[in-house]
């Protein structure tokens, strides 16, 4: 019988090697240890035998049902263990892998230079405000002393959508001076704004004109605003964005909400005033449009104009990176070209 007894041991732990599972280890339990088994069997028949071998017998017995016992709890540990660390043996990361590279993005070069110039005019006191792209006749025309007719609005070729409507005619706006109404109905002196946004032209385009671009329009009003603060506030302006050297011209033009008017060029850069395609072969490049806002303006909003004066500008934003980097044609910003945009 204690042969038999170690026959049974060493199937029994030969199989439980072989158990990956915890449904196997169940099974195999019951086979060894469970009710039916042969070392239960033999523990009952213990009791047939004649007492010194019973004693013998049961001893071995039982110790070896304790071994399986303990086996068996071994083995549970280790099927649980098994089966916690299996998954993540199998989803191992190796982290010592390169990752995979992410597509840096980029600003748009206008996006980079308006940011550049809102932040000069944000150290001047300037606030920043935007406003609508679909305009009114009223606002985009009228109301900055451009009339029905008037000469004037051949200035701007104008992308219409509600044609031939007078004041009530919806637009595209061809600058970003409708602004300063909007911006003078709403508050009263003293203001200080300037205004980024899109304008649009029906224009065939070419080396320096497209159909959409930017202007960031400047307003300032207040009491005893003169000429001088424009010239100090424009010339300041022109020394941050393209230095100290670079010459400013500074000469009286006519926009017919303002006046006086004046338009400020800088020296070409790409070929140092000697004259090429980027400035028309003029040396200059012009870069805004200013002037005193005409009192006909103000009175349209109600701010007194003999107790109120105010300056106003509007800049071609494109311009400043094509003076800048001597891009010679303006439409390359818009064309989603990568191999230009990555320069920047
Ligand atoms: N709006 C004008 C244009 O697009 C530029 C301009 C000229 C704006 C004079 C102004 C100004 O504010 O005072 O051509």
């Amino acid at each position: 019988m204690l042969e038999q007894l170690k026959d049974l041991h060493t199937q029994a732990l030969d199989e439980l090697n072989k158990v990956n599972n915890p449904r196997e280890l169940e099974l195999w339990r019951v086979r060894h240890l469970g009710k039916k088994s042969s070392l239960t069997k033999i523990l009952r028949s213990l009791a047939a035998l004649p007492l010194e071998e019973r004693r013998k017998g049961g001893a071995q017995a039982n110790e070896i049902k304790r071994a399986l016992e303990s086996s068996l709890e071994e083995k549970e540990k280790l099927l649980q263990e098994a089966l916690l660390t299996s998954p993540l043996e199998s989803q191992r990361l190796d982290i010592t892998l390169p990752g995979r590279p992410l597509p840096a993005g980029r600003l748009h070069p206008t996006t980079q230079i308006l940011k550049e110039i809102c932040d000069v005019f944000k150290n001047m006191g300037f606030q920043v405000i935007e406003g609508p792209d679909v305009e009114w006749d009223y606002y985009n025309f009228e109301a900055l002393n451009i009339p029905q007719h008037h000469p004037a609005r051949d200035m701007f070729a104008t992308l219409w959508i509600d044609a031939g409507m007078g004041e009530k005619a919806r637009l595209l706006r061809t600058h970003t001076s409708p602004m300063q109404i909007r911006l003078m109905e709403r508050e009263r002196p003293p203001i200080r704004a300037i205004v980024p946004g899109r304008a649009y032209r029906y224009e065939a385009t070419d080396a320096t004109h497209e159909s959409m671009f930017y202007q960031v329009e400047g307003l300032a009003v207040d009491k005893g605003i003169t000429l001088a603060d424009l010239k100090g506030t424009l010339f300041d302006f022109c020394r941050c964005i393209f230095g100290e050297e670079r010459e400013v011209r500074f000469r009286c033009d006519y926009f017919p909400f303002v006046e006086p008017g004046v338009e400020v060029a800088i020296g070409c850069s790409a070929c140092d005033g000697a004259g090429c395609r980027l400035c028309g072969y003029s040396g200059w490049i012009e870069i805004l449009g200013a002037g005193m806002v005409h009192p006909d303006v103000l009175a349209r909003v109600d701010i007194d104009p003999k107790l109120y004066s105010g300056f106003a500008f509007g800049l071609g934003v494109e311009r400043i990176p094509m003076l800048r980097y001597g891009i010679d044609d303006i439409r390359l910003f818009y064309s989603n070209d990568l191999r230009f945009l990555r320069q920047f």
